[in-house]
């Protein structure tokens, strides 16, 4: 299953791995923490179930993350693929399922990683930075933000010229090809 809240680009490509027969999954759900994220109107059009995770609907978190521990625990995923899902993962559901949520991040971690460092953010301190070569990293999800496991990585180069949209895009190009693929060898491992 699935999480994403953002335009939902790299959900896209996962399911355009698995309609080219590159990934051999079935998203089973896909859960957002918008009513308005890209990604659902890619899930209603193949009938993939959604969950839209917004904390206001309940009375506390504690409420909130009990729900949501019942919702993916209803989708029946062997694995848990982050893709630009904008809020924190609760540590619960971290525990639940040690080693089997899978992150994207779009730097070279750990540098540009943790608090603060998201979006368009992580470019532009790249380019503030004077860096020469960025790119992307999958890793498992551990509590602290962007410290898990590395699985994979891609690098790009970062040019003179680039802002931070266009070295964005140059990343998030790569980022539809790693992503899929590293998916397809864990869930090969994992079996
Ligand atoms: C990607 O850049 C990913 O690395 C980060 O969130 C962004 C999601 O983009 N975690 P999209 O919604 O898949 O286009």
């Amino acid at each position: 299953m699935v999480f994403a809240s953002g335009s939902g680009s790299n959900f896209q490509s996962i399911l355009n791995a698995i309609d080219a027969g590159k990934l051999h999954a079935n998203v089973s759900g896909l859960v957002v923490s918008r009513s308005n994220a890209g990604a659902i109107q890619k899930a209603n059009s193949r009938g993939i179930p959604v969950y839209v995770h917004t904390e206001v609907d309940f009375q506390n978190e504690q409420v909130a993350t009990t729900v949501l521990l019942e919702k993916v625990a209803d989708f029946n995923a062997d694995i848990l693929v982050l893709a630009g899902y904008l809020k924190k993962i609760p540590v619960e559901l971290i525990n639940r399922y040690t080693g089997r949520i899978l992150n994207i991040h779009p730097s070279l971690l750990p540098a540009y990683g943790g608090k603060g460092f998201y979006g368009i953010k992580v470019h532009e301190a790249v380019l503030e930075n004077g860096e020469s070569v960025s790119g992307c990293t999958v890793h498992l999800v551990t509590e602290n933000y962007d410290e898990g496991p590395i699985l994979a990585q891609t690098t790009v180069p970062v040019y003179k010229h680039d802002t931070p949209s266009s070295l964005a895009a140059r990343v998030l190009e790569q980022e539809h090809i790693l992503y899929p693929a590293t998916i397809q060898k864990i869930l090969l491992q994992n079996q």
